[in-house]
């Protein structure tokens, strides 16, 4: 008899004894799994934009799908082109783009009211492609036809032809990506409403634009005024 209740309290106390260790054995795992992922994280300081013309363009950089018809200036137009991928060094003929290999093979159309035009930044010069607005042609959405230009980025295949398909489409997307967020800098800096696209009937724009086959649209930038008053 004594022995039994011996037994019992012995079984009692250890089962007491294992619920005291479990409850401190087992937050403190989960507080060094905790202490070990703060060890791996960095709390980064506050990003300092004020007073950073970069970063402050940065900050004001987004898309916007609302535009005004007012013409873009001619000298705006310039520095937008030039940003966009203009020559930086003269020297060796590079932009302010990368571009795989400096294949350069993304060419920049821009659809005006007057007409489409090819941007040459040898020259840093427009020249007319087709003498008509193909504004509405440059992408399914109605505000295409609105903003005062749509700038269509081609990629010529031919400057690409030792590349793989998979290759020229993934460096093709790629380097239109940089040129296209230098005119969303850019616009971001001058006060102008922009957005990339890839919402296009391409086929359709390709024959308007007169490409070869190997001339392939990769995506669309609407820029211009924004809309005001609302
Ligand atoms: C590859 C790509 C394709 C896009 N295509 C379209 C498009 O066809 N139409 C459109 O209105 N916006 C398009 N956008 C814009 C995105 O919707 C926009 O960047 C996104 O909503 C984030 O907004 P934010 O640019 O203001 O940060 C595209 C953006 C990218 C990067």
């Amino acid at each position: 008899m004594k022995t039994k209740s011996k037994r019992r309290d012995f079984i009692i106390t250890r089962g007491i004894v294992a619920v005291i260790l479990a409850s401190i054995i087992i937050p403190a795992m989960g507080q060094n799994i905790t202490m070990a992922q703060e060890q791996k994280s960095i709390q980064l300081s506050k990003p300092q934009i004020a007073g950073n013309p970069l970063m402050e363009v940065l900050a004001k950089r987004s898309s916007s799908r609302e535009f005004s018809s007012e013409p873009l200036p001619e000298n705006i137009l310039s520095n937008m082109l030039w940003a966009a991928s203009g020559i930086n060094r003269p020297d060796s003929g590079k932009r302010t783009a990368p571009s795989a290999s400096n294949r350069q093979e993304i060419d920049i159309y821009v659809a005006t009211p007057n007409g489409l035009y090819l941007y040459d930044a040898k020259s840093h010069s427009l020249k007319m492609i087709v003498a008509e607005d193909l504004r509405g042609l440059t992408g399914k959405q109605d505000y295409v036809r609105e903003a005062a230009v749509n700038l269509i980025y081609v990629a010529d295949y031919f400057r690409m032809s030792s590349a793989s398909d998979q290759i020229k489409e993934l460096y093709a997307a790629a380097d239109t990506g940089f040129i296209s967020e230098n005119v969303y800098l850019y616009c971001a800096s001058a006060g102008l409403a922009t957005v990339v696209r890839a919402f296009i009937d391409k086929p359709m724009l390709s024959k308007a634009m007169k490409l070869r086959a190997d001339q392939k649209i990769i995506l669309a930038q609407s820029v211009g005024y924004p809309k005001r008053g609302r």
